[in-house]
């Protein structure tokens, strides 16, 4: 595998740039698949909200590549920020992170963003419910740091699976919280493939086992606490409708995304049966440009291939890094995972998986 920290086209990381170059600072294997990148501050300092990603952009095999990857650390709690990368099976930029990244050397990134985090405040008294599985732990930790230090009188519980002992992320990190902050940190593993010592809960985690955590949490009723999902897919849905089962609000459960299956032929046909060539005029860090959208292209696809520098990270709809406010037409958006309700009645929009569905298209990306 060929490989460049930096992308063919070099960033411009001035301070209104959304690029930034950070030195790699040390490196901690979590576990035999999970890696913590932490990073050197850069000046100014990182600003970063707990829970919020970094996308890292590498150059593999000629291509520049592009991943989110949750901050794991806490701005009010860990000097230097840092990643956690879990490698998956064939995946190309997760073992490549896992391998190949020593310190000192540097990695182009765009700027933290993301919706996943929290409102802290010291007078809180509320009772956090996480739900994680997997690398799906990584922005539930710097949340959860966060919450411990600014809200003396918050709780949070959390649930998290893993396949085996020898897996779990942060295993000892959260045991030394909850000797830190003792009574205010519950964690119930969970273990699909555990060894035959382990004394704790076993199996995958189901609607039982989350209506379990939840009960056992919330003794003055539903509307105490507030939940944050991240983990595969199934196991988001699992929870979220066990927990609206239970009276929980949709307002109290907040999820972050890590991935979306390849498109379904009904979302493709949406892209495919859209009106041909439309004018899209995007206005970019100032700058103002003009392109067609051929049909079966999303509006980033067709603004990278004219070699716009437009900022992306997942292209799936999740990250809101493609994110863009409709100043005036219509686009078809096929996924919008990555937007509040709020964003969405303010007109934001998602270029990654949006297509012009009618003429005089004009978007702001700031
Ligand atoms: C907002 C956000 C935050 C994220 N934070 C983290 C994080 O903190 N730590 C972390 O390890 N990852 C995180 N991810 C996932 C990460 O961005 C990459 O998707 C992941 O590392 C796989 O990239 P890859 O290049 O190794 O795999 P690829 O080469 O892109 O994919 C290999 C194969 O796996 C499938 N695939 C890709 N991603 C996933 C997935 N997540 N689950 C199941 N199958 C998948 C692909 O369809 C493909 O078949 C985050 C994603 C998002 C959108
Ligand atoms: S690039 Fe991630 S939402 Fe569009």
């Amino acid at each position: 595998m060929l490989f460049n920290l930096f992308s063919k086209n070099s960033k411009n990381t001035s301070e209104t740039s959304p690029y930034l170059t950070l030195k790699v600072r040390e490196i901690i294997k979590e576990t035999p698949d999970a890696t913590t990148i932490y990073f050197e501050q850069p000046e100014p300092h990182l600003e970063y909200k707990p829970g919020q990603f970094l996308t890292v952009i590498v150059e593999l095999n000629g291509k520049e590549e592009r991943r989110s990857y949750s901050l794991s650390t806490s701005p009010f709690v860990d000097p230097f920020p840092g990643i956690t990368v879990k490698r998956l099976d064939g995946g190309l930029v997760s073992n490549y992170l896992n391998e190949h990244i020593r310190p000192g050397k540097k990695i182009t990134v765009m700027k933290p963003m993301g919706n996943f985090t929290c409102d802290y405040h010291s007078k809180h008294q509320r009772n956090y419910g996480m739900i994680a599985a997997g690398s799906g732990i990584t922005p539930v930790m710097g949340i959860t740091k966060s919450i411990l230090i600014n809200e003396p009188a918050s709780k949070v519980n959390l649930l998290y699976g893993s396949r085996a002992e020898d897996q779990i992320i942060f295993k000892q990190r959260l045991e030394e919280l909850q000797r830190e902050y003792p009574g205010r940190l519950e964690v119930t593993h969970q273990l699909s493939q555990p060894s035959e010592s382990w004394p704790g809960n076993k199996g995958r985690i189901t609607a039982g086992s989350i209506k379990t955590f939840a009960e056992g949490m919330l003794h003055e009723g539903p509307s105490e606490g507030l939940f944050y999902l991240c983990g595969p897919n199934e196991l988001m849905e699992l929870a979220t409708e066990t927990l609206q089962n239970l009276g929980i609000g949709k307002e109290q459960v907040l999820s972050e995304n890590f991935y979306k299956a390849p498109e379904t032929q009904n979302e493709s046909q949406v892209l495919e049966s859209a009106p041909l060539h439309k004018q899209v005029t995007i206005v970019l860090e100032g700058e103002t440009y003009t392109y067609e959208v051929a049909p079966g292209k999303t509006i980033l696809e067709a603004g990278l291939d004219e070699n716009i520098d437009m900022p992306y990270s997942c292209q799936s709809g999740l990250c809101t890094a493609c994110r863009g406010r409709l100043i005036s037409g219509e686009v078809s958006m096929i996924e919008d995972a990555g937007l509040s309700e709020n964003e969405i009645a303010q007109g934001y929009i998602l270029c990654c998986s949006s297509k012009p569905k009618s003429g005089d298209i004009k978007i702001t990306i700031e």
